[in-house]
């Protein structure tokens, strides 16, 4: 059994930056090769690049739509191609829009599900071929919100994140055989992407999300990606968790026990 990813296959979307491009940063300094692939073509290049410069693993950036399948499927066999394998999935994609229940429309509800729910799941049937000669793990990032109410005007984001939660234990299940792992983090940490969200709200809305999460807590701040997240996901790559599959793993400090 061993805890190293050392020389492992990496693929993550949502790799240009926040979770997933972090991640691809902590993953190359422990030795991992990794693709990501994301829209923000800018940033993915320039994070692949001082992410391979810092080594010693090589990161490579593609872009990828991840709301077109034949995107979602070129991009991962382009990947897979170019890391001669695959050992791990991170999805990581996302949009997350924050409107009352009352007032989302269905091209909401579409961007919402078609990103989060469908991109995350043509993405594991895209990888399922290259996994299931010789195992693997598939890491889908919930939310939760999946899981318990809030924050406010959530609705149509965390129906997507649920739905996320349903799919990863249905495919957790189907391909066990297959010695492919499918587990579900729920992670609660500082992105650019909650800077954007708070940024957007009105006061009491930015008020209201900061009791909900930071005030929450019970370990009393969010967490940090490449301390607190990053080494969960070590973990989930690594052969020391080869049993491990099904779950809900909250790394939120205590705010959502999973079940
Ligand atoms: N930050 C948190 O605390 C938190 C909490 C719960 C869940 N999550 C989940 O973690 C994941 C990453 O979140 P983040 O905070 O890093 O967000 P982020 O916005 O920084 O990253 C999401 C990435 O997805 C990419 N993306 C969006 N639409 C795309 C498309 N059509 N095609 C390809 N790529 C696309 C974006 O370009 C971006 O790089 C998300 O699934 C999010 O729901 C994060």
């Amino acid at each position: 059994m061993s805890f190293s990813i050392e020389g492992k296959k990496i693929l993550i979307t949502g790799g240009a930056r926040g979770i997933g491009g972090e991640s691809a940063r902590h993953f190359a300094r422990q030795g991992a090769h990794v693709v990501t692939l994301d829209a923000r073509d800018e940033e993915g290049t320039q994070l692949a690049k001082e992410a391979t410069e810092a080594g010693p693993g090589k990161v490579t950036y593609r872009h990828m739509d991840i709301t077109k399948v034949a995107d979602i499927r070129a991009g991962v066999d382009a990947a897979v191609e170019e890391l001669g394998g695959l050992d791990a999935v991170f999805n990581a994609a996302e949009v997350m829009l924050l409107k009352p229940a009352e007032d989302t429309t269905l091209d909401d509800w579409n961007e919402q599900l078609t990103t989060n729910a469908k991109g995350t799941a043509y993405t594991c049937q895209a990888v399922f071929p290259h996994l299931k000669e010789r195992g693997g793990s598939i890491v889908n990032l919930s939310a939760g919100v999946a899981l318990t109410a809030g924050p406010i005007n959530s609705a149509s984001f965390s129906a997507s994140k649920g739905s996320i939660i349903s799919y990863t234990r249905t495919i957790a299940l189907e391909w066990a055989q297959f010695g492919i792992r499918c587990n579900c983090v729920s992670p609660l940490v500082k992105t650019p992407l909650l800077d954007e969200v708070r940024a957007a709200m009105s006061e009491d809305d930015r008020v209201a999300h900061e009791r909900f999460f930071e005030k929450s807590v019970p370990m009393g701040r969010l967490g940090d990606i490449d301390t607190d997240l990053a080494p969960v996901f070590v973990f989930l790559a690594s052969d020391a968790s080869k049993f491990i599959t099904s779950q809900i793993i909250g790394v939120d400090g205590g705010l959502v026990p999973s079940r």
